[in-house]
């Protein structure tokens, strides 16, 4: 599959099927993340894999109570270990990088025919609580992973190219 076809087939799954990941796959998934770039290769991304059925219901309840989240074999919690680094044009580093690292792996998972959904909605000190990270540490997003119910192409809701895009100045 050529990166476009990934990122076409990529869509938010929130229905799982009840069947494992294998390990290789998954392996290959946070290979992915672990190849990211990110601002001065300070690689801040950490990630915690949950497959225990009663821990991702308590994520699932953290995630504002949205259950399928605890309905997926395996709940990635993406975290950084940062230094709180600013860059020069005055973004933080950390959410970027770790954004990055998590869309590689969302696309190589669509690649693999699993499916997963960027999950914000949540609170991160009962994250935090519930699989023991620690104060310092941030939690950037939970990534439900899992072979979806439905594996159809969905049709994408954006804005067209010409309202996103200018050419040579705003
Ligand atoms: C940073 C981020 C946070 C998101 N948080 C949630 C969430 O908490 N719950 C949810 O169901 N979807 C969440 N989404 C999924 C978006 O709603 C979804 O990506 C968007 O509607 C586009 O649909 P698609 O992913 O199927 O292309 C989030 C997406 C992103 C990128």
């Amino acid at each position: 599959m050529s990166v476009m076809d990934a990122i076409k087939t990529r869509k938010s799954v929130r229905s799982f099927l009840d069947q494992p990941v294998e390990d290789e796959k998954l392996r290959t998934i946070l290979e992915a993340g672990r190849l990211a770039p990110s601002a001065s290769n300070r690689q801040e991304w950490r990630y915690v894999i949950v497959r225990d059925r009663e821990t991702r219901k308590k994520l699932a309840e953290a995630a504002n109570w949205q259950t399928f989240v605890g309905e997926a074999p395996i709940v990635i919690v993406a975290c950084a270990e940062t230094d709180n680094h600013v860059m020069d044009c005055g973004q933080l580093c950390y959410p970027i990088d770790v954004a990055i690292s998590l869309d590689h792996m969302a696309l190589v998972a669509a690649e693999l025919g699993l499916g997963t959904c960027w999950i914000g909605a949540f609170n991160e000190e009962k994250v935090k609580a519930i699989l023991d990270i620690p104060e310092e540490v941030r939690v950037i997003e939970l990534m439900p992973l899992g072979y979806p119910v439905d594996s159809t192409t969905k049709i994408k809701n954006r804005l067209p190219l010409n309202m996103i895009v200018k050419y040579e100045r705003w």
